[in-house]
């Protein structure tokens, strides 16, 4: 598989857990810019795969904006190097030759059709930009696992959409239209994985550098939950957004999913990034699959197992 995103507090969760989990033979990491720009999520990329122990899985740097709009940040969810509290100290193992374009088109056109699985983790800019330069990746890629979008739960960025659609919501509808096989875990999903005291205190208790640093990362945005978003009741958590597309990869009876035609806006400055999830379609057809459940407790079980048994 690759995993392509804009770490960020949950993507470098969403990492660990993969490189943490051998059987997903990762073949490439790609970045773009989203939380932070792409110099910081390629670098904060590189931290997490040395933190891991995975040097050998190349990163490769990609998009620094969208198709079209003006790159958008998300510092206050992630930290001003996007990484929480953790000092960002420029890691030794360099990024990989080649674009995350070039890196995406020759891993997936190379091997045998269907078999590289891809995980969107931020804004799906490099993604439209290697349908554009390689247009039979869409039949060529596996599933296109995405976190992204929002139906029942409403917006986190506006009212009416979600942060990784809205950054670059032209990317997104050219995604979706694009005939791509799609999995794509919205906030309707990723509210119902939230960090709550004792999931995080159980990765505390795992006792190395992979699970110290997740509990990190999820203890920031337990904070920035508090202090921004609000904490409604004593056993609230922040929502883990991200790792829950390498979940179903590892274990997808974690969720329920519904076939569905997903649709973007991306005229309107009201509802730009609006994601139109349409559930009366033909389910044998259908080429887009939505989570409408989430096993919130089994998915901080599997990170947990999972980095217990981590390299470092
Ligand atoms: O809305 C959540 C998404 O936006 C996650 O991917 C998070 O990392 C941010 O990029
Ligand atoms: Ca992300």
């Amino acid at each position: 598989m690759i995993i392509d995103c804009d770490p960020g507090v949950d993507d470098a969760v969403g990492l660990l857990l993969a490189f943490a989990s051998p059987e997903l033979d990762l073949k490439a990491v790609t970045t773009v810019g989203g939380n932070v720009p792409v110099e910081k999520t390629t670098r904060n990329a590189r931290i997490i795969r040395h933190v891991a122990g995975r040097d050998d899985v190349p990163v490769h740097a990609g998009a620094a904006r969208p198709l079209k709009r003006e790159p958008a940040g998300a510092g206050e969810f992630h930290g001003a190097e996007g990484l929480g509290d953790l000092e960002a100290v420029e890691p030794d193992a360099p990024a990989a030759e080649g674009s995350a374009v070039e890196a995406i088109v020759r891993i997936v056109m190379e091997a045998e059709p269907t078999s590289v699985a891809l995980a969107v983790m931020g804004p799906m800019t490099n993604l439209a930009l290697a349908l554009r330069a390689e247009p039979r990746l869409a039949e060529r890629l596996g599933p296109v696992v995405v976190m992204g979008g929002a139906r029942s739960e409403g917006g986190n960025i506006t009212p009416s959409a979600e942060f990784n659609i809205w950054a670059d919501p032209d990317a997104a509808a050219e995604v979706f239209a694009s005939g791509c096989e799609m999995v794509v875990f919205g906030l309707d999903a990723t509210h119902q994985v939230r960090g709550t005291e004792d999931r995080i205190a159980a990765l505390e208790a795992v006792g190395n550098a992979s699970a110290a640093i997740a509990a990190s990362m999820l203890r920031f945005s337990q904070r920035i939950e508090r202090e921004i978003v609000g904490w409604p009741t004593p056993d609230w958590g922040a929502p883990l957004h991200d790792p829950c597309t390498v979940a179903w990869l590892l274990k997808p009876g974690l969720f329920r999913l519904k076939p569905c035609r997903i649709e973007v806006e991306a005229d309107s400055d009201l509802t730009r990034g609006h994601t139109a999830v349409e559930f009366r379609v033909d389910p044998a057809s259908a080429r887009h699959l939505w989570a409408v459940e989430a096993d919130g407790q089994g998915v901080f079980d599997l990170i947990t197992e999972r980095l217990r048994g981590a390299a470092r």
